[in-house]
């Protein structure tokens, strides 16, 4: 399957969290195609950030808004299983959670299936890509992680470019609709080397909300337009 359609996946890890539908608005107002929601349990990774209810309400504020755009909920929780239907309820449109945090990554990938939702799974730097083999008939979307999950504001982990190219010959080869994603220390400077790599998905959490604190609705237009330069070069 050929790359899809490039998307810029703003993390609202680093967004303001007193004014998040604000944020999530003009964010996708100045361009941006997907909500990154990331989800931390302080177990699975050491953090802790919000739930099923903040997703509720976002959701909510979205369609009320007119705010269209999916909403990518990562998460970095042990166990996962429980909580997959929380998330279909509250309005989630894709689910991606890492193999480690699963007892039974197939049955799990089957329940956001089977809520009708797009699944996918999550890859820290050391862990392998064998986790696809059996399963990539259930799988929308692969998420490369470039920093260890845990924290906003990290450095990019070089080591991922060769593993998004491992990742898009999987896709290739499976001829099926895959989105491919990549997570952490994902700014204007590497997005274009990213997208080289075979990347369509490009999650940014420091990289956009940190370019701008302002109330300014049109804060976040120039640092998504420079994106879209960059992208576009790749090409
Ligand atoms: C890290 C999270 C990321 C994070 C990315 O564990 O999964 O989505 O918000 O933040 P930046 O883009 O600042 O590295
Ligand atoms: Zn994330």
């Amino acid at each position: 399957m050929a790359k899809q359609e490039n998307w810029i996946a703003p993390s609202i890890l680093s967004a303001d969290f007193a004014q998040l539908g604000t944020d999530v608005k003009d964010v996708i107002a100045a361009g941006a195609d997907v909500v990154h929601f990331d989800v931390m349990d302080n177990h699975y990774v050491p953090n802790l950030t919000i739930g099923p209810l903040v997703c509720e309400s976002l959701k909510n504020f979205m369609v009320k808004e007119g705010v269209n755009a999916p909403v990518d909920a990562h998460l970095m929780v042990k166990p996962v299983s429980r909580i997959i239907g929380d998330f279909a309820s509250a309005g989630a449109d894709f689910i991606t959670f890492h193999p480690e945090a699963s007892e039974h990554i197939d049955g799990d990938l089957g329940s956001i299936k089977n809520a009708g939702l797009k699944a996918g799974l999550v890859f820290n730097p050391a862990t392998s890509l064998s986790y696809l083999e059996h399963v990539m008939d259930k799988i929308d979307m692969i998420l490369i992680m470039s920093v260890n999950p845990g924290f906003g504001g990290q450095s990019f982990i070089p080591q991922a470019l060769e593993k998004l190219k491992a990742a898009r010959q999987l896709i290739d080869a499976s001829g099926r609709d895959i989105r491919l994603e990549i997570d952490g220390g994902v700014k204007v400077e590497n997005i274009a080397e990213v997208a080289a790599a075979g990347c369509d998905t490009f999650v940014s959490g420091s990289g956009i909300f940190g370019k701008a604190n302002a109330s300014d609705a049109n804060r976040y237009d120039t640092v998504i337009q420079q994106m879209r330069d960059e992208l576009a070069k790749a090409k």
